[in-house]
This record gives C-alpha cells, structure tokens and sequence, in this order.
C-alpha cells in the first residue's frame, strides 16, 4: 500500500533535515571534500604549510616559571584545518594549576612527560575522575568534560603533551566563563546561595589570576 501524501511528504521533510542538521551524537570536525584546505588567500602550497616549528623553542628551554601553553590548533597552524586533530604542549611549575576547564569539541588525550601531576574530571553525574600520573603516563579527558590538571609536586616541573580530537578544540575555563563575563551579580549569588560581595570579590581575584 503506497504512503499517504501528507506521510510521504513528513518523511522527506525529516530526511532533508537530518541532512542539514545531522545527529548531536555525530558531532566532530566535518569530513573535507579535498585532501587538504588551504587559506581563502593562498593558492600554492610546499611543504613548508605542513610544518610548525614553534615547539623548537620549548627544547633545551628553562623550567618555566608559570603556567605555560603552546598550541598547534587550526589558528597557529592552518595546515590542520579540515585535519580534525590539534596538539597542545603544557608546562607547570611545582605548585601550578590548570583550573577547571572544558573543550567544547574535543577528546583530549595527554601524555606526561615529565614530573607528577594529578589529572581528573567530572562527569554529567558531578562524578569525579581523578588519577596522579607519572612520567609516561596518558589520561583521556571524555569531549566536553570538566576537567583540571595539578603539579602538586612542589618543586618538579611538569610537561604534558595534549593531542585533541578537533583542528578547533575550543577552552572554556570555568572560572573565567562564570566570573569573567556580564553574568549580573545576584544571578550568580543567587546561583552560588551566596551574596553579592562574595560574587564581587570572587570576580576581583578571578580577574586578576591568568587564565588558562
Ligand atoms: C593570508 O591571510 C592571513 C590572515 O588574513 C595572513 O596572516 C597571511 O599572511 C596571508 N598569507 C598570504 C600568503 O598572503
Ligand atoms: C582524588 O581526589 C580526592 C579528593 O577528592 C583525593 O583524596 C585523592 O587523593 C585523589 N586521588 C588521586 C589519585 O589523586
């Protein structure tokens, strides 16, 4: 028995948005449609255009003095545009925090190479995933989760190597992205069951911390 119009026309309207709007859960960096995207100016690439040499300056380098991030993501290093994978280098001095923070697009995977840091993150439940790493050590932060990272070793630097599911990954600190911004003090106060000068003093510190 064939479909009734008004059926038939319902499916071929949910077919044309699936395909516009495709599936939440398929979310990552579209497929590209050539081997390689270039920038809108350029025309003529060699292979300089895949090579980054920024990390030179992290070898033989000082132990750094304070937080400390390099990235290789689509905006450093156009080649990975439409790659769909990005790297970030991250250097702690003992003592450092990376605060509470999520990538909107991306899985992050990290591998320590050297000194002691203790990982975690949170899931959807407000469960917490914590693990103290040593040198060697990788530790998957699941796309989108909050997650942080600590060098409680007083006086050992830590360096991490970050690789990313996303030419894009995208940081959202929570600190910066809950007391940095126009958010009216009372919402939050109302929010943290707290007042207004406590709201007020947290936005002062927070604005005078760096922010990863
Ligand atoms: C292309 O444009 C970008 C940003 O607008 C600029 O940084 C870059 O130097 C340009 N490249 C060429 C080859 O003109
Ligand atoms: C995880 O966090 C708890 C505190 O919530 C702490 O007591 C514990 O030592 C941490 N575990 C690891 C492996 O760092």
């Amino acid at each position: 028995m064939a479909l009734r119009p008004s059926t038939n026309l319902f499916l071929t309207l949910m077919l044309n948005l699936l395909a516009i709007f495709p599936p939440m859960a398929m979310a990552s960096d579209a497929d590209i449609l050539t081997d390689f995207n270039l920038p809108p100016n350029v025309s003529n690439v060699d292979a300089t255009f895949f090579t980054y040499t920024a990390a030179r300056s992290l070898v033989g380098a000082q132990p750094p003095t304070a937080l400390n991030f390099l990235f290789a993501d689509k905006t450093s290093f156009p080649a990975l545009d439409g790659q769909g994978v990005s790297l970030a280098v991250l250097r702690m001095p003992g003592g450092a925090v990376n605060p509470p923070h999520s990538h909107p697009r991306a899985t992050e995977l990290l591998l320590l190479i050297s000194g002691y840091l203790e990982v975690g993150f949170i899931d959807s439940t407000n469960k917490l995933f914590n693990q103290t790493l040593n040198a060697g050590d990788m530790y998957v932060f699941p796309k989108g989760l909050v997650h942080y990272q600590f060098n409680y070793a007083p006086d050992v630097p830590a360096i991490s190597v970050s690789a990313f599911g996303s030419a894009n990954p995208g940081l959202v600190s929570i600190p910066s992205n809950l007391f940095q911004t126009d958010i009216e003090d009372r919402i939050l106060a109302w929010s943290f069951k707290t007042d207004i000068p406590t709201i007020q003093r947290i936005k002062a510190s927070v604005q005078g911390s760096p922010q990863a």
